[in-house]
């Protein structure tokens, strides 16, 4: 099968892309870099294009080229709070962009199986309702949570409107090899793994927890989400759906830190700073229906984490 993921040069992308070449599969990859590396991809297995998804002559171009069966749209720049400072940006990478490419799509691949489209669990904001329902109220309190829940709702209107099939996925908090913790933005567990290394390395390293530490989040291993996303593209009952992508557990942050204590057998120096604008105190995902299309998670959050450990250090 010939797969395309956009933003294949990430964190959750790569790791797509290296299962999909694994069971035998065709993979282009689309991403500016901006935030993935080539490094993460076995470039020589991969047709790898190095451009920006809002270019619509290079997307058109690459439509024209081939007839793609899968398509995987992880393309965003996904940081809440550059969202919040750069709304007119992120919401031509995270919305229009994604658009764009839905009609080349309608008018380009007559033959496509699945576009599956990574949205977000912050499109649930801070209702208290927990833990979250596909169906549960719909509060984004950023532009990345806005254009996400719009990016998701065009695919599926695409799948109802066009006739281009379509499903959603809406990713609690992921975490595993390969994420980049460059940015202040990046994935907590990404931090928190980096400031270990440079304590292992012998430097003076602090983990900033904005808050108490008690803000609670779903966190879930890499290997589970790639097992998810394949799942959710070759079920013919999920065309037209969106599916939440978690363990169904929620773990604080001061847990989190006392697992990696654990592991390393030493604690971390930690500064307590104010809340993150924005900040979701509590999120937690009801899994139950991606559960009705065979999904388990295989990892809890200590296994994950070892593992996570195990492969990057
Ligand atoms: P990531 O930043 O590692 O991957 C996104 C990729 O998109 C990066 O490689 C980046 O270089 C690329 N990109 C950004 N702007 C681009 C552009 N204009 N053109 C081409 N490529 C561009 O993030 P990730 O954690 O792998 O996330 C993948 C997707 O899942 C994103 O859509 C993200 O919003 C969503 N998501 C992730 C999480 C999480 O916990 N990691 C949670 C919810 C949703
Ligand atoms: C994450 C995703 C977002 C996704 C959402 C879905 C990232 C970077 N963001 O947002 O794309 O839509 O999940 O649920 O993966 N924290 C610290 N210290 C740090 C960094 C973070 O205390 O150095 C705190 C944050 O304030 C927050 C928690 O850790 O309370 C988790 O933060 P983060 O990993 O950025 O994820 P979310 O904000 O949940």
């Amino acid at each position: 099968m010939k797969y395309l993921i956009t933003g294949g040069a990430g964190f959750i992308g790569s790791s797509l892309a290296k299962e999909l070449i694994k069971n035998g599969h065709e993979v282009t990859v689309i991403d500016d870099l901006s935030m993935g590396k080539k490094e993460n991809l076995d470039i020589e297995r991969i047709h790898f294009v190095e451009g920006d998804i809002r270019n619509k002559e290079l997307m058109e171009k690459l439509f024209n080229e081939t007839q793609f069966d899968y398509v995987f749209l992880l393309a965003a720049i996904a940081s809440v709070a550059d969202s919040i400072q750069r709304p007119i940006e992120t919401h031509e990478v995270n919305l229009d962009a994604n658009l764009n490419i839905l009609e080349l799509i309608k008018e380009k691949q007559k033959n496509i199986r699945r576009v599956v489209f990574a949205s977000s669990a912050a499109v649930y904001g801070d209702d208290p309702s927990l833990p979250k329902k596909e169906n549960s109220q719909i509060k984004p309190l950023s532009p990345y949570a806005v254009d996400k829940f719009a990016s998701e709702q065009f695919v599926l209107l695409y799948n109802d409107l066009y006739n281009v099939p379509g499903s959603a996925v809406r990713f609690f908090n992921v975490y595993g090899m390969n994420q980049n913790p460059q940015s202040p933005y990046s994935g907590v567990l990404s931090i928190i793994t980096d400031r270990y290394k440079q304590k292992v390395a012998g430097e003076n390293a602090i983990f900033n927890v904005f808050g108490d530490g008690k803000q609670e989040r779903d966190f879930v291993f890499i290997d589970d989400v790639v097992q998810a996303l394949i799942l959710v593209s070759e079920s013919k009952n999920s065309r037209g759906n969106v599916y939440n992508v978690g363990t169904g557990k929620a773990t604080s942050l001061n847990k989190i830190i006392s697992i990696y204590d654990d592991y390393f057998q030493s604690s971390l120096k930690i500064n307590y700073l104010p809340t993150r604008e924005g900040d979701i105190r509590y999120s937690y995902s009801n899994i139950d229906k991606l559960k009705s299309l065979g999904f388990t998670p295989k990892y809890s959050v200590e296994n994950g984490i070892k593992l996570y450990l195990e492969n990057e250090l």
